[in-house]
């Protein structure tokens, strides 16, 4: 008796961002695009040009951390050039983005058109922010955490520990 041994095939998805830092936003998106994907490959976008509070590594350090249970479905790692290059050698053809009010729309559509004509076939989809993180952005984050706010109800644990060592100047 011959037996055809089935591979299932995988959908996996590219969520992009520089992350600078990791938000409640962020981590909502990638919880909500595991119930769509088997796997998400989180790309942090490494900017030699453009200084953030964390380097590239920093950020991928942080992200593992918080989705350090998640691992076997969630990949993070940092990526340079062009993102639909990137997108497919993750072997996916799919990039999630969040969307948290219309403000949003005309850079992320700026965006996912210029993608599509480096790549028709990468998609571009868009996840809505839940309600209660939809005033978050990192850069608000950065600010609050400057001057010594509460950044608590915003950023997951990982995010707020490596934001008091920075403050501390580790
Ligand atoms: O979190 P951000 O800063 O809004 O993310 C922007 C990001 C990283 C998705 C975008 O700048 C990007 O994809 N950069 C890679 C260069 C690229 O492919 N540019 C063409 C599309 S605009």
């Amino acid at each position: 008796m011959s037996r055809t041994v089935k591979t299932k095939k995988v959908s996996r998805a590219v969520f992009p961002g520089s992350f600078d830092p990791l938000t409640n936003g962020h981590v909502d998106v990638v919880e909500r695009a595991l119930l769509v994907f088997d796997e998400i490959v989180i790309g942090v976008l490494n900017n030699p040009g453009k200084e953030g509070l964390f380097t590239a590594e920093e950020r991928v350090a942080i992200i593992k951390e918080q989705f350090h249970k998640r691992r076997d479905r969630v990949t993070v790692m940092s990526f340079s050039g062009l993102l639909v290059e990137f997108v497919r050698k993750q072997k996916s053809n799919v990039v999630i983005r969040g969307l948290r009010a219309i403000s949003d729309y005309d850079y992320e559509a700026q965006m996912a058109l210029t993608n599509r004509k480096l790549d028709d076939e990468v998609e571009t989809l868009f996840l809505m922010a839940r309600e209660v993180n939809s005033y978050i952005s990192s850069t608000v984050v950065k600010q609050v955490a400057r001057f010594g706010g509460k950044v608590s109800a915003m950023v997951p644990k990982p995010v707020e520990r490596a934001l008091l060592r920075k403050a501390k100047g580790k």
